[in-house]
């Protein structure tokens, strides 16, 4: 009540709270009352010299493996969680400053994404980094919980809902009943692992060493994880490790299949493992409602499928699935007292 007499005085002075899914490839922001105002590769570009930030986000993601030595362009973010303090602060200050853009007399609330098996030290982090990049109040939301808002799945409720979220850097599943995670298993395996395969089969079969976003662009374009109905085929470019120039080679979407086997069977096994460890009622509720995917790495062709068939449930891959977790810590963040519960606790 306080606060809207407060905003009708000072107009647009208060800042609106703010959602921030600080992701291992991506960040997404969702200012509140206005939605998701933001989507940027997580990556800074950094002048070695000065120590100042050249670019962030689209700009900065193009330098990525291309600078001058005084440029240093970085993923700050590994495995879901900071790998580098000083760059995510810089990185988010930018951010914020790009949905803000009046000067604000005060600063906003914050709720952050992070990986539910992050660690107390792990959370401090965030927490400093998100407070020092221009946040008033910071709170933890576990990914796979606020994935379940996201996608309209009732968390407040005695029903067990299954989420896989499948990002660049982690894997989370969560059984989630009553506000609360009921078993979780999280590993640091997702988009990025699946890159990494790719550029290790190809550099081992055919002698080729591509770049990380070669790997990540052949993924996107012919990967697959279940046989396709058309199995396809694209030209990809790299330097040849015997003689030392640049080549051209041909790989099908089956060869990409085999070089992806490992990454999705550690996903699988991390899935079996919470369906093994889920309560017998709740496991009931999965068989009733089936499992719900979102992530980025849910995009991957035939997930679905394939997941279907390890585990004989019922699979639902999210409408527009890189959103759903930034989208449901907004609606957290819109209603606050509805979800106080899911709010994680640590690292303060
Ligand atoms: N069509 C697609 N097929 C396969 N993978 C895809 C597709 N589109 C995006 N991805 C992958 O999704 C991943 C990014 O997903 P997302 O944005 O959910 O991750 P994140 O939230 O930044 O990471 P994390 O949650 O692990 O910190 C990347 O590895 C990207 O390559
Ligand atoms: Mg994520």
């Amino acid at each position: 009540m306080r606060l809207r007499f407060f905003r009708k005085l000072f107009g647009g002075l208060i800042s609106n709270n703010v959602a921030i899914d600080l992701g291992t490839s991506s960040t997404l922001i969702f200012v509140e009352n206005q939605g998701i105002v933001l989507n940027e590769p997580t990556v800074i570009a950094m002048d070695s010299k000065t120590n100042r930030s050249i670019a962030v986000g689209k700009e900065a993601q193009r330098m990525l493996g291309r600078t001058p030595p005084n440029i240093k362009a970085t993923r700050p973010m590994k495995d879901g969680v900071i790998a580098d303090f000083q760059m995510v602060e810089e990185m988010l200050r930018s951010f914020l400053r790009m949905t803000m853009k009046k000067r604000l007399l005060m600063r906003p609330r914050a709720i952050v994404c992070v990986p539910s098996g992050i660690t107390a030290v792990e959370m401090r982090a965030v927490r400093d980094s998100v407070e020092h990049a221009g946040a008033r109040e910071v709170y933890l939301v576990a990914e796979p919980v606020a994935a379940a808002v996201g996608v309209g799945l009732p968390v407040n409720d005695p029903y067990g809902n299954m989420v896989i979220d499948i990002g660049g850097g982690t894997t989370e599943i969560a059984l989630i009943a009553l506000s609360g995670i009921v078993t979780k298993s999280s590993i640091r395996v997702g988009g990025d692992e699946m890159d990494e395969a790719i550029l290790q089969y190809i550099k081992k079969k055919y002698n080729l060493l591509i770049g990380d976003r070669s790997a990540e662009n052949i993924k996107i374009q012919i990967g697959s994880s279940f046989p396709l109905d058309e199995e396809k085929e694209m030209e990809i470019r790299g330097n040849d490790l015997v003689r030392g120039i640049p080549k051209t080679i041909k790989v099908s979407s089956s060869e990409i299949r085999t070089a992806l086997q490992e990454p999705v069977s550690m996903i699988f096994t991390a899935v079996r493992h919470a369906l093994e460890s889920t309560p017998p009622e709740l496991a009931s509720d999965i068989v009733d409602n089936g499992i719900v995917m979102t992530g980025g790495g849910a995009l991957l062709r035939g997930l679905d499928a394939a997941l279907k068939e390890e585990t004989n449930l019922f699979i639902k891959v999210a409408d527009n699935p890189i959103e759903c977790v930034v989208k449901g810590a907004g609606i957290i963040v819109e209603n606050l007292t509805d979800y106080e519960e899911v709010l994680m606790t640590g690292g303060e």
